[in-house]
């Protein structure tokens, strides 16, 4: 069933669990990702980024997942990840995505709280919740170069902005980072507490692929209630495609894409239940 993210992640906050937000490349990455939340009787989000949307667009993904969640019962959303301009948020929310983010956190606070301000406004009478950003979540995610400098969340400047807002779900950095780690990355919960004391509305934590799920679990403790994997997802596809195509008398995109799924299926149940959202749908 295609739904919006709000209520599945309202229910998560208080239960005291997290939705996992996974990004799809194409088909059969929605499939095995759908099909591993219907085994496990969970909600999901599916979700594309801009740079996805460049490879096929908005209706064509939108129309892949809604045809895939008619046919379970579990409410799965459809997200726009990183929505890069005001323009790109109306497009979803007009093709008919369920849930949207808009990403200013590239610009000074008083343009992104404007941005995000604007697509909230715009998608509120629509009943589709908005995710927006504060500070830098590091690495390269999609275009996009998270940058240097102190990238850190502010808390009194997340309470600002909240309220300045009125966005839906909020994305913080904690020192997560997009992409492959090169060392362990080590989330800073006492930010996390900081934030979640002054901000009531459910927190996303991005970057998530590469951190142990230990430090997962504990920031879902501490008021994370979305949990954003991109990475993880495209190295299990792949891997399944690369193993079957080592034989090279294979020619048939079923037969890769059959493994490639396996591994998707394989790494969404594992990341479902780290979430804690196993039996919540
Ligand atoms: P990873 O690629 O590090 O999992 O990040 C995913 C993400 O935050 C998508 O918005």
């Amino acid at each position: 069933m295609l739904v919006t993210s709000k209520k599945m992640i309202l229910t998560a906050q208080k239960g005291g669990y997290a939705v996992g937000a996974f990004n799809i490349e194409n088909m059969e990455m929605a499939m095995a990702a759908i099909q591993a939340a219907n085994d496990l009787h969970s909600p999901i989000i599916l979700q594309t980024t801009p740079g996805t949307l460049k490879y096929a667009d908005l209706s064509v993904y939108l129309a892949n997942v809604k045809a895939l969640a008619e046919q379970v019962e579990i409410p799965v959303a459809m997200h726009l990840d990183h929505g890069s301009s005001f323009e790109l948020a109306m497009q979803a929310l007009r093709t008919g995505y369920t849930s949207i983010m808009i990403d200013g956190s590239h610009e000074p606070f008083d343009q992104n709280a404007e941005v995000s301000r604007r697509v909230a406004d715009a998608c509120r009478p629509n009943n589709v919740p908005v995710e927006a950003e504060l500070g830098k979540v590091g690495g390269k995610e999609d275009d996009l170069d998270g940058g240097s400098g102190n990238p850190y969340t502010v808390p009194s400047e997340a309470k600002e902005f909240v309220e300045r807002t009125q966005v839906d779900y909020l994305a913080i950095a904690i020192g997560t980072s997009h992409g492959i780690y090169k060392g362990e990355p080590k989330l800073d919960f006492d930010r996390l507490a900081e934030i979640r004391q002054v901000v009531d509305i459910p927190l996303v934590l991005h970057g998530t692929s590469g951190v142990p799920d230990e430090q997962v679990r504990k920031a879902i403790a501490g008021g994370i209630c979305k949990v954003n994997y991109a990475t993880d997802l495209r190295i299990a596809y792949t891997k399944g495609v690369r193993e079957t195509l080592k034989d090279e008398t294979v020619i048939d995109p079923k037969k890769y894409g059959t493994l490639g799924m396996k591994e998707v299926y394989d790494l969404v149940s594992e990341k479902i239940k780290v979430c804690g959202s196993d039996g919540k749908a």
